[in-house]
């Protein structure tokens, strides 16, 4: 069993497409010669045909930051697992918590594109995690089991090992706050041990879970040292190449 980590920048509503552009290029420069880590970058989905021409034949690679599940059709506004796959791009986030909280996507929701991501040849990263109160409740680990056991229903063991999973957890997103190790570790463990009883031991064994949430250079070592975290979303820090690629070259 080995899980490469994955270190990945979502750059939410950041960066128009030549902006975008300019900063895949000199990350792509950057993390020339960088060994046993994937990388990703999330940009506007606007942003996604050029910014993929743009790392072709590099290290970097690129994902949307959500999709709709129907194929084609009148959704205004909405983009597809196909057309994303077309403009180059291999990942794409879905049930990030900004979505949740601002444009209702629920966990049926987070299933039905998971789906059609999978359906699409998307690898998707499916986004969990807690609110301040949810935690000050103690509610953390029934939330998200719910996130995983709906999220998630109904998948095949071959594609739980595709899908990677991400904690964020909501009260650590852009606040500087971020979860301590044990506060990660203690979580990890459970979302691993989560995906073996609702699938199966070996292959979740084989599922990527990153953590996410005010990574910086100067957390991210620690928090890759934890045996569970396979990897990093991150959000501000990763909208400089230059600071970037010190989070991807943490080791
Ligand atoms: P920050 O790294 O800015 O806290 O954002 C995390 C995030 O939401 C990544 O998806």
């Amino acid at each position: 069993m080995s899980r490469t980590p994955l270190i990945a920048g979502n750059w939410k509503m950041h960066k128009t497409g030549p902006e975008a552009v300019d900063s895949a290029k000199r990350l792509a420069q950057l993390s020339e010669g960088v060994a046993d880590v994937d990388i990703m970058i999330a940009p506007t989905s606007l942003a996604l045909p050029l910014v993929s021409q743009a790392v072709a034949g590099t290290q970097v690679r690129v994902g949307a930051q959500n999709l709709y599940f129907e194929k084609q059709g009148a959704f205004t506004g909405e983009v597809s697992g196909d057309m994303i796959r077309a403009a180059g791009a291999e990942y794409v986030l879905i049930g990030h918590s900004e979505r949740r909280q601002f444009f209702g996507d629920t966990d049926a929701l987070v299933c039905r594109k998971t789906r059609a991501a999978l359906d699409a040849g998307l690898i998707p990263v499916v986004c969990i995690g807690e609110t301040e109160k949810e935690r000050d409740e103690e509610k953390t680990f029934f939330v998200l089991d719910k996130q995983v056991s709906d999220g998630l229903k109904g998948f095949g063991l071959e594609e739980i090992r595709t899908l990677v999973l991400a904690y964020e957890p909501v009260w650590a997103i852009g606040t500087g706050k971020t979860a301590s190790v044990e506060q990660v570790e203690e979580v990890h463990r459970f979302l691993r041990k989560t995906l073996e009883e609702k699938f199966s031991g070996a292959l979740a064994k084989e599922t990527r879970i990153l953590y996410g949430g005010s990574v910086k250079p100067d957390n991210v070592k620690d928090l890759m040292s934890i045996e569970d975290v396979d990897g990093a979303l991150v959000g501000g820090a990763s909208l400089d190449a230059d600071k970037f690629i010190n989070i991807i070259r943490y080791q």
